[in-house]
């Protein structure tokens, strides 16, 4: 069972999503408990104030900390005041990378995972000095706030939980579960629009089907994220089916091959 709190200003940016698909089915099955917490509920006097305008200057304005002291200090007082049960979590461009390896890491995590949604054009310092979050990115970009992420490591981990998704071996099979994109997949019709589905998979052979899957995941990363296949040993099959797709030309080439 996974645990997440998401504490936000926008908390209808967040429920619809876990209203739906598998998020919904995942809390549904209870192996994932998400709360979403408005952070106007913990702002200071009547006119709800979550945001200033900086010191020092400048444009845009500045989330407030006090609003998310107390938030954090509720969910402290409602889970052990120590707050060892809690990871808080601050979706950040400057955070360290969200990967497949810390999706498994959350999926496993025995602590309630506690987002702190930024937003605006920042957020006071001194969340990050007081309250000491782990920053996560979720790339080199930057967007309006920290919801979008929060969902996105929520949506990679839950999917991760054996019993969410239909099939248990889906995950496992995954791309950059062991760092290498997918293979394609094909459903019916058999051709379609003049475009056929490679003959061995109607061909029932399990052991070449299984070649020609590894061979185009192969392919794949290969052509479009060779730097995967740097940090990974590879077998002595691999290195073969990687000899023929070098073989087979250029990527446009390659690829083309892909369809015969
Ligand atoms: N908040 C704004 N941009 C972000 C990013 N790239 N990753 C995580 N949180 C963010």
């Amino acid at each position: 069972m996974l645990r997440c709190d998401i504490i936000t200003l926008f908390p209808d940016l967040i429920q619809p999503v876990l209203g739906q698909s598998m998020l919904k089915r995942a809390q549904e099955k209870g192996l994932l408990e998400a709360r979403v917490h408005n952070l106007r509920d913990y702002t200071e006097g009547r006119h709800l104030v979550a945001d200033d305008t900086p010191y020092g200057g400048g444009a845009g304005m500045v989330m407030k900390a006090e609003p998310v002291f107390r938030a954090v200090e509720a969910l402290r007082r409602q889970h052990g005041e120590s707050g060892a049960s809690l990871r808080l979590l601050l979706p950040s461009p400057q955070g360290r990378p969200f990967t497949q390896r810390l999706a498994e890491e959350f999926r496993d995590e025995r602590r309630r995972l506690v987002f702190v949604c930024g937003h605006y054009e920042g957020i006071d310092e001194r969340v990050r000095i007081g309250l000491e979050p782990e920053e996560v990115s979720v790339g080199d970009y930057v967007l309006t706030g920290g919801e979008l992420p929060a969902l996105v490591m929520i949506d990679a981990a839950v999917r991760l939980i054996p019993g969410v998704l239909g099939d248990p071996e889906s995950a496992e099979r995954d791309s950059f579960a062991e760092s290498l994109l997918d293979y394609p997949h094909y459903t019916r019709p058999a051709e379609l629009r003049g475009l056929p589905v490679p003959e061995v998979l109607l061909s029932g052979n399990h052991e070449a089907i299984r070649l020609w899957r590894r061979k185009e995941a192969l392919r794949s990363t290969y052509w479009k994220r060779p730097d995967l296949l740097q940090d990974r040993s590879l077998t002595d099959e691999d290195r073969r089916l990687i000899e023929e797709i070098v073989e087979e030309g250029t990527r446009e080439a390659s690829f083309a091959k892909r369809l015969s």
